[in-house]
């Protein structure tokens, strides 16, 4: 396993697909103190100042089929959602399928990116972000972040909270690729997810509709109820909820 800490990185996903892409690395981490390009999912940077937060890529290399790769995404939400809490003792929710949430704003985010080949993975990049020391945010990330600091009232030690993630994500991920499904933590997973029994907007190639969360699913997806009463499933990357 390859270790890479950086003083400053445009983005640790762009760094580990470029270890990745020369060959440079098989599995490992990539973290950086500062990020100067930080990407956040469907194209938005992600603000990363030195020192304030973790940012971080784990780069895995799994045998199994691309379709369920996507999973590893709510694996590592809610390692991430437990290590918050057990360093922290902050409640935190997890916004399917995979923002971690503690007093309704956001604190962490999660880029899962991939390289595939016909049925099979070349690698996964799962990047994440916490903000664990910041004091405050700039408009508009105002209103709608926040980190381990400002919601605690004190300095929290980014290697501890980053060590206890990745011993629950070693153990989550371990279970995963003997199930190759959520069923082991999905009942976990449900017990943190904010969007159980709420009102949510589902936003698909630019159409909005209505429905009530109901459930995660063993395979990651989000289970609704629409208007019209009956039961649908909906797969993060089709869709934006509100
Ligand atoms: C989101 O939009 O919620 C996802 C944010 C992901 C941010 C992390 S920080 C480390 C890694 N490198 C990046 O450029 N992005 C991810």
């Amino acid at each position: 396993t390859t270790i890479k800490i950086y003083e400053t990185v445009d983005s640790t996903n762009s760094e580990a697909k470029r270890l990745k892409v020369n060959k440079s690395m098989n599995e490992g981490l990539i973290i950086a103190k500062e990020q100067t390009a930080g990407k956040g999912r469907r194209g938005k940077n992600w603000t990363s100042v030195k020192d304030e937060g973790i940012w971080a890529s784990l780069v895995l290399v799994p045998d199994i089929a691309p379709t369920i790769a996507s999973m590893l995404t709510l694996i590592a939400g809610m390692s991430a959602a437990m290590a918050i809490e057990d360093r922290t003792g902050l409640e935190v929710g997890i916004k399917w399928p995979n923002d971690l949430v503690i007093s309704g704003k956001k604190v962490c985010g999660i880029l899962t990116e991939m390289s595939t080949e016909a049925d099979y993975i070349n690698h996964v990049v799962v990047g994440i972000g916490i903000n664990v020391n910041q004091t405050f945010f700039e408009e508009p990330l105002e209103a709608i972040a926040t980190s381990l600091k400002i919601e605690l009232g004190r300095e929290v030690n980014r290697v501890e909270i980053l060590t206890t993630f990745l011993n629950h994500f070693e153990t989550l991920y371990e279970k995963f690729l003997k199930i190759m499904d959520l069923s082991f933590m999905i009942d976990k997973y449900n017990s943190m997810c904010v969007n159980v029994d709420q009102e949510l907007r589902i936003i698909e190639h630019g159409a909005t509709k209505q429905a009530t969360g109901i459930k995660v699913t063993d395979q990651g997806g989000l289970m609704v109820r629409n208007k019209e009463g009956n039961t649908e499933i909906i797969y993060a990357g089709d869709v934006s909820i509100r």
